[in-house]
């Protein structure tokens, strides 16, 4: 009995797997280096889209604690999208932008948020709340691409990457302060 239930539990486990592969698409990934240059291609859009998703938190913010920091990581933000271009150029690779499914959301759902709430402290709070996501996102990502980079022995690559990450970490822990302080 238990041995028939184990078989079957196992024999369902290898059909969802199954069933859950995606098949690759023709241009398909090969190397951790390409892997690397996609996820590079979609924080480099992400972060040109936080280039204006930012000024609008800006203007929905009431408290001018936040509106500071806001303007401080958006003149940081412009950085950024110029320090991934660097990047790209120190891989001899060209700078190009793919759509950032994630970051899209996000930077959705804090409209959302904004549209649900009357300026004041409440949308103050939620635009803290989507910030802080959009924080996590790129630390996560860069974080990743920073040991990418450092296994592909692509060093001044790890050093622009790490400039932007130690900025996003700042940020975040501001933000985080701030949250708090609601
Ligand atoms: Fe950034
Ligand atoms: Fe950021």
């Amino acid at each position: 009995m238990t041995n028939s239930n184990s078989v079957a539990e196992h024999t369902n486990t290898a059909q969802h797997s199954k069933a859950g592969t995606i098949k690759a698409k023709p241009d398909a990934a090969h190397s951790l280096r390409d892997l690397f240059v996609d996820e590079l291609k979609d924080i480099y859009w992400a972060e040109n889209l936080l280039t204006k998703a930012i000024p609008k938190m800006i203007s929905n913010t009431s408290n001018p604690e936040m509106v500071k920091g806001f303007e401080k990581h958006l003149a940081e933000t412009q950085n950024h999208v110029k320090r991934l271009e660097d990047v790209f150029s120190s891989l001899g690779e060209k700078a190009e932008a793919k759509k950032c499914e994630a970051m899209a959301g996000i930077t959705k759902e804090a409209e959302e948020i904004m549209s649900e709430t009357e300026m004041g402290d409440v949308r103050d709070a939620g635009i803290l709340s989507a910030a802080r996501k959009v924080e996590h996102y790129e630390i996560a990502t860069y974080s990743t691409l920073i040991a990418f980079a450092n296994k592909l022995g692509e060093n001044t690559a790890a050093k622009l990457l790490q400039d932007n990450l130690n900025e996003e970490q700042q940020t975040d822990n501001k933000l985080y302060a701030m949250c708090q302080a609601m």
